[in-house]
């Protein structure tokens, strides 16, 4: 599949999704997420006090309203609904839905013909219910010392200010809108102002290269692009704007205009004057914004109108445009922050997530803000200047709920005990891990050293595709296992599968499905319906196909077991194995590349690279560098291959099909259980990758 020329995404899809159907790939789970009895046996019991003030106190009262959830969705969606402001309500059917390929086209809708905007709702909705004074963003600079925070009613005008601006500059309904900015205020504020007049926008984590960016613009003709002249990360000053420079003289190059970026001064890591300029498209955010009107009317949009595009990794090359629309995200996200968090009004809630991701868009905006909730954003990284700052910022505001990824909950294990028990934490009362599966030990010393053993643990298995939370502990109402995400939200059906689609009762290991919609779904991959259709609903018939393994124990607690499809989890980051490859084989000196995920004590897995150079080049340490290099400006620096293996060849079969099988053991030593070599066309490839796997 790899070679010299990009990949053809619905071929090699098609492909793919023929080879998870093949038994070989269930054998593939990987071997730490083993049924271990004690974890399956070792129940946490919530506190009696929590259970008792919890939205959801019992076991029970879950299954009541779980049950409600599954017989009547749209009775049980449209009183959720009902929450929220709607401008005309949804037409008869809240709901349509064909996930069933076999059937037609695969089609989900929810609240279709009801008339709504999210920012209206977030901000507006909140201040006429008496909450205007409250604080609906504190902003923590990656600087100890430089803080900030916004009312709902200061929000709401920044948020009027920008949106009137993007208007002035031509974005209408339905025009996107790139934002590449680091967690700033202002990334929150764009995207709430994009909501406001329904345009789309996509978010790009600031992370990503200039290479990335522009295969993004590209992809979804941007009106305008928001971004900052820099940003400091840890002691590090990155310049964005030289990026977003790169990307949008290399869109023009592609036939992509972007008429105008709009740039945040962002002068704690860089003076405006150093800031490369381009007179006839860059404006300052502060010398344009600023002087619109604080008040703009809310452009009203269908439930089913587009609200925002994130792209992700899948197996191939090219990212893939997830869209969400308006009306089902908007409850979904609500409902699912509320119930998973135990969320109250007096809560300070604090999400580690960069809105780059998903989790930043419906756990750091939508969902708190929908709730009227207090919600802290941080600058920087978490263990700058020490590994203590978290706590310290969790004293600092008196954080309540506190939701990060389990590669944070491992890196701060590592460092010691000290710098978490020098804080007072006493205001947590909730704890959230997303990202990948937690492991016990992690789990454990979250619960113990973090929590004081008082918080129960959110454990959210969800995905960008999914919107919200699907799989998640509701606090309080049932015994936690370290380690398991427990059961599913209200209204979602997981199934496990085996290898031919069949649904599995009881305990049992599989693939992880879901059966029927649920109003946080994504209803498309943007311009390209068929991928969506092939990615996700062509494995197993019928249902939504998560990509994930996952096993149900006796108790019917469910624990996945990681991604069984070429996707590579590194800190909670999905990195298709395909985008690396094709960064890889874009250097002048490789002629072929493989690459595997391999389990990694911090960052869960992280990227092992085995590399065939061109004929007649040597193997030196220099080449590696400029390897990793190649991946780094293709991709971003989070995706760097931590190992590269030179491979004279690759282990392929006679048909030319690269074995990975054989590549992850060679990459994580298990080289007693290469299983059967014989067929493939060349074995003698694999004693040569053994020989080099120290070189
Ligand atoms: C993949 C989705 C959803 C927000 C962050 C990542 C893995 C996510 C968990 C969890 C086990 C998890 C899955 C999933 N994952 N949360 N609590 N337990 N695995 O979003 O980039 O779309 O990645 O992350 O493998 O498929 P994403």
């Amino acid at each position: 599949v790899v070679g010299r020329t990009r990949i053809n995404p619905i071929s090699s899809n098609r492909f793919r999704s023929v080879m998870i159907t093949t038994a070989h790939r269930l054998r593939q789970l990987p071997s730490r997420r083993k049924a271990v009895a004690s974890d399956d046996d070792h129940l946490i019991l919530p506190d009696q006090d929590f259970s008792q003030q919890a939205h959801i106190p019992s076991f029970q009262k879950y299954q009541e309203m779980y049950k409600r959830s599954i017989q009547d969705p749209a009775g049980f969606w449209s009183q959720m609904a009902s929450h929220f402001y709607w401008k005309k309500k949804w037409g008869q059917q809240v709901y349509s839905q064909n996930l069933d390929i076999t059937k037609g086209n695969i089609n989900i809708e929810w609240f279709k013909g009801g008339i709504t905007n999210i920012c209206y709702n977030c901000l507006d909705r909140n201040i006429e219910s008496g909450n205007g004074e409250k604080i609906a963003i504190h902003w923590e600079g990656n600087e100890p010392g430089f803080d900030d925070s916004l009312t709902y009613n200061q929000l709401l005008e920044r948020v009027c200010q920008l949106a009137n601006c993007l208007k002035e500059n031509g974005v209408k309904k339905g025009d996107s809108v790139i934002i590449y900015l680091p967690m700033l205020m202002e990334l929150p504020i764009s995207m709430l102002a994009c909501a406001r007049i329904g345009a789309v926008h996509s978010v790009v984590f600031a992370g990503f290269s200039a290479e990335s960016l522009e295969q993004r613009i590209i992809d979804c003709k941007p009106k305008i692009v928001i971004t900052c002249n820099a940003v400091k990360r840890g002691t590090k000053v990155i310049n964005l704007k030289d990026i977003v420079d790169s990307a949008l003289s290399g869109s023009s190059q592609n036939g992509i205009h972007v008429g105008v970026c709009l740039t945040y001064a962002n002068e704690s890591a860089m003076k405006r004057e150093v800031t490369k300029w381009q007179k006839e498209r860059d404006i300052w955010w502060q010398d344009a914004v600023p002087k619109y009107s604080t008040k703009c009317d809310v452009e009203w949009v269908d439930g089913e109108d587009p609200l925002f595009l994130l792209y992700t990794s899948g197996s191939t090359g090219k990212p893939k445009g997830v869209l969400h629309t308006t009306g089902g995200y908007m409850i979904y996200t609500a409902a699912t922050f509320k119930y998973a968090f135990d969320y109250k009004p007096s809560d300070i809630y604090w999400c580690t997530a960069d809105c780059g991701w998903i989790t930043g868009h419906s756990y750091v905006s939508y969902g708190p803000l929908l709730n009227g909730a207090t919600v802290v954003v941080y600058e920087g990284v978490p263990n700058y200047p020490d590994p203590g700052r978290c706590w310290d910022i969790v004293d600092k505001y008196k954080v309540t709920i506190f939701y990060t990824a389990p590669t944070l909950v491992r890196s701060l294990m590592r460092d010691g005990n000290e710098h978490v028990t020098r804080y007072s934490r006493k205001s947590l009362r909730v704890l959230g891990s997303v990202g990948e599966p937690i492991n016990p030990t992690a789990w454990r010393w979250f619960f113990n050293v973090v929590g004081d053993a008082r918080c129960p643990i959110s454990d959210t298995w969800w995905q960008t595709e999914t919107g919200g939370f699907m799989i998640t502990p509701l606090p309080g109402a049932w015994p936690q296992k370290p380690g398991s995400a427990t059961f599913p939200f209200f209204g979602v059906q997981p199934v496990i599968v085996d290898e031919k689609g069949k649904e599995m009762e009881g305990e049992c290991s599989g693939y992880l499905c879901v059966k029927n919609s649920w109003p946080g779904a994504f209803r498309t991959l943007f311009g390209d319906h068929e991928r969506y259709e092939t990615t996700y609903f062509s494995a197993f018939p019928g249902y939504y196909f998560s990509g994930d393994g996952c096993r149900r124990d006796k108790d019917g607690y469910h624990w996945l077991t990681g991604r069984v499809d070429d996707v590579i989890n590194v800190s909670g980051h999905r990195i298709g194995t395909a985008e690396v490859e094709s960064a890889l084989v874009s250097h002048p000196k490789c002629a072929e590349a493989a690459v595997v995920g391999v389990e990694h004590e911090v960052k869960g897995q992280c990227i092992y690279a085995f590399v065939t150079p061109v004929k007649g080049v040597t193997y030196s340490e220099d080449l590696k560098k400029s390897l990793v290099l190649s991946v780094r400006t293709n991709i971003g620096a989070f995706a760097a291959p931590d190992k590269i293996h030179w491979a004279p060849g690759l282990p392929k079969t006679r048909s030319g099909k690269i074995m990975r099988r054989i590549l992850r053991k060679i990459a994580s030593r298990q080289l007693d259980e290469l299983g059967d070599t014989s067929t493939l066309a060349d074995p003698s490839v694999v004693d040569q990758l053994i020989a080099l796997a120290d070189s």
